[in-house]
């Protein structure tokens, strides 16, 4: 399989419900990812971009976090109504602006 033209990092790291960091399991990332590979599946678009599981992106205080590649951005507070917004701007090339939390180009 080639290299995929984009990524989308979900973190689904879990941690204890009294860690006061939180974690983006608890703020429902398990459920991002499979939403966000059936938006691309759906779309035809799976071929094109790939949706992976990935522990704590350090993006905690701000989950569900989510590091789209290679645009280099992070989005935070996403929920299921996001994921069809995140998928059509990832078409366009594009990114999503009231879900970035760190801006392209900048380190995450
Ligand atoms: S637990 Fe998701 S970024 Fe740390």
């Amino acid at each position: 399989m080639p290299h995929r033209e984009r990524y989308f990092l979900v973190c689904t790291n879990r941690r204890d419900a009294s860690n006061p960091k939180g974690s983006c399991a608890a703020s429902g990332s398990e459920a991002l990812v499979v939403a966000l590979k059936k938006a691309l599946v759906d779309r035809g678009l799976h071929k094109r971009m790939r949706a992976c599981s990935t522990s704590c992106l350090d993006l905690c205080e701000i989950g569900a976090a989510i590091v789209q590649e290679p645009d280099h951005v992070a989005y935070g507070g996403v929920t299921l109504e996001d994921i069809g917004a995140i998928v059509d701007a990832a078409e366009k090339g594009e990114v999503v602006s009231r879900l970035v939390v760190t801006a392209p180009g900048q380190p995450l």
